[in-house]
């Protein structure tokens, strides 16, 4: 990766550090943040949010791009997803790569992921298709 690029994401790496201290985790004890990179340059955050019934919980990711959705972004505008956890290491969830590949095969450009954990070794995908094998993907149907 390029110093410039390299810096653009060290820079979303710290934005999702920061959102992570938003987390609302009081049964888990574990937070996430979640920073996603728009087209236009913005920066959408979101933590994990827990519940009483735990089911009701939400992850970092899904907070972040359920915001940038609402805030009137669609497919096509997703450029790049950084997730930085407390704990040693971390990997999303399932669901949130679903939710993240949604985006992805719904517009031309792949969404990098970052991720990492206190332990500050940064996995780096260049798509989420890297990260989701195999996706349910309906425009395939
Ligand atoms: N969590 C996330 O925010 N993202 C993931 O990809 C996996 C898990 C949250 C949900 C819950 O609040 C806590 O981490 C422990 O599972």
């Amino acid at each position: 990766m390029n110093t410039i690029k390299q810096e653009k994401y060290n820079s979303l790496l710290r934005a999702a550090d920061k959102a992570k201290e938003n987390s609302y985790s009081p049964y888990s004890d574990f937070k996430v943040g979640a920073t996603i990179l728009t087209k236009d340059g913005k920066r959408i955050d979101g933590c994990n949010v827990e519940n009483a019934a735990y089911g009701s919980t939400m992850c970092a990711e899904r907070a972040a791009i359920y915001k940038a959705v609402s805030l009137g972004y669609k497919p096509g505008d997703f450029e790049a997803i950084a997730i930085v956890s407390s704990g040693k290491n971390f990997s999303p969830c399932g669901a949130c790569r679903q939710t993240i590949a949604e985006y992805e095969f719904k517009q031309s450009k792949n969404i990098e992921v970052f991720f990492t954990g206190e332990t500050g070794n940064i996995v780096k995908a260049n798509s989420l298709k890297d990260l989701l094998p195999f996706a349910f993907d309906n425009s395939l149907l």
